[in-house]
Order: structure tokens, then C-alpha cells, then sequence
């Protein structure tokens, strides 16, 4: 499988744009101190990257969420499986995102972290596919949004899996997309 990946963003491009991503939140949050909340496992390697070009005070949260996707129905059943203890209310918080695809993860996470009481709510997003929308949710910040018709290609590595797999490439490539499996998905 490895030898089929292709790449889309090299590392290079990708220090870029999230040297240039740090400068535009540290400007949107000066003075204040940032309460940064991961997506895990995919957003791990970006957020890593991303805390070190952000010269502000913060702190650093996770947090896990797992989709259902019963093809059948037609349906998706999403869940928080884990959290790291996060004082949200009054705090400034941005959302630290892997991929942005048809909006329901993020969606109910944003519900879920509103319900806290945050002073504010920013979402980053290394990948938006703004194209496969479902529900109408917009990133304040997007590394890289990808249109038709490479938003149809699976993308894999800075992070992001393909069954677990190649999180660890420094750089972010495409595979042929996969069949959608109805196993859970991270
Ligand atoms: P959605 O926006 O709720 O549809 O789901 C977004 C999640 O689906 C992301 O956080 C990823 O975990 C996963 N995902 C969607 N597209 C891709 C892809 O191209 N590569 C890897 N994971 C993907
Ligand atoms: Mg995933």
C-alpha cells in the first residue's frame, strides 16, 4: 500500500502554511491565553507543529470522538470515548482539527464544547473538503482546503490514517479511496 501513495503536500509546503496558520491565531488571540483542544489521533501531529509557532500562553487538551456510520440507515452515530480533564468555561478555546468532510464530527463537538461555556470558540482545520458538506459548518482557519475532484482521494500521513496506518509520514499524500467499511472510524 505504501507504494501506492502519492504526495500531495510535501513537508516543506506543509511548515509553510503552518508557520503562516500560527502567525494568524497568535495575531487573532494576542493577549489572551489559548486553551488548545486536539481532535485525537488525527490531528496529533499538526497540533505538535502548530503550538510551537504560537507564542501566546496555552494549554494543551485532547479529546476523542468516534463515528458510526451505518450505511444501511444511512446514519451516523457519533460519541466523545475520551477527554482529557478540560476547564472550558470562560476560556478561550481553539479546536485543533485533522479533517473537516461532511461536518458531523465537528458539529457535535462544537455542541458538546458550547454546552461548557467557553468565553470563545475558534476551530483550525488542517484539511477541509468543504464539498462534502452535510451539515453547513465553516473552520476559521483551514491549512489546506482541497475541492473536487481531489477531495475524493483518502488522505493519509502528517497524522492521518488509513486503518491506523501511516500517521507517522512527514508528509501528507492520497491513496485510492477505500470502501467505506462501517467499522468505526477515529
Ligand atoms: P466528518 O467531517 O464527520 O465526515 O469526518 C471527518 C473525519 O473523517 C476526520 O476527522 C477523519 O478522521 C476522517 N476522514 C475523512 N476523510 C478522510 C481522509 O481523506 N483521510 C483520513 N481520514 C479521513
Ligand atoms: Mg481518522
Amino acid at each position: 500500500m505504501r507504494d501506492k501513495i502519492s504526495v500531495l503536500y510535501t513537508e516543506e509546503r506543509i511548515a509553510q502554511r503552518v508557520a503562516e496558520l500560527g502567525e494568524e491565531i497568535t495575531k487573532a488571540f494576542e493577549g489572551r491565553e489559548i486553551c488548545v483542544l486536539g481532535l485525537m489521533k488525527g490531528s496529533l501531529v499538526f497540533m505538535s507543529d502548530l503550538i510551537r509557532k504560537i507564542p501566546l500562553d496555552l494549554t494543551v487538551h485532547l479529546v476523542r470522538v468516534t463515528s458510526h456510520r451505518e450505511q444501511a440507515k444511512g446514519s451516523v452515530h457519533t460519541e466523545i470515548v475520551y477527554s482529557t480533564a478540560v476547564p472550558l468555561a470562560d476560556r478561550d478555546v481553539l479546536l485543533v482539527d485533522d479533517i473537516v468532510d461532511t461536518g458531523i464530527t465537528l458539529s457535535y463537538l462544537l455542541a458538546h464544547i458550547h454546552e461548557h461555556g467557553p468565553r470563545s470558540l475558534k476551530v483550525c482545520t488542517l484539511i477541509d473538503k468543504p464539498e462534502a458538506r452535510k451539515i453547513d459548518i465553516h473552520p476559521d482557519w483551514t491549512a489546506f482546503p482541497v475541492h473536487e475532484p481531489l477531495a475524493d482521494q483518502f488522505m493519509v500521513g502528517y497524522g492521518l490514517d488509513w486503518m491506523e496506518r501511516f500517521r507517522g509520514l512527514p508528509y501528507i499524500g492520497t491513496i485510492p479511496r477505500p470502501a467505506r467499511t462501517g467499522q468505526p472510524q477515529e
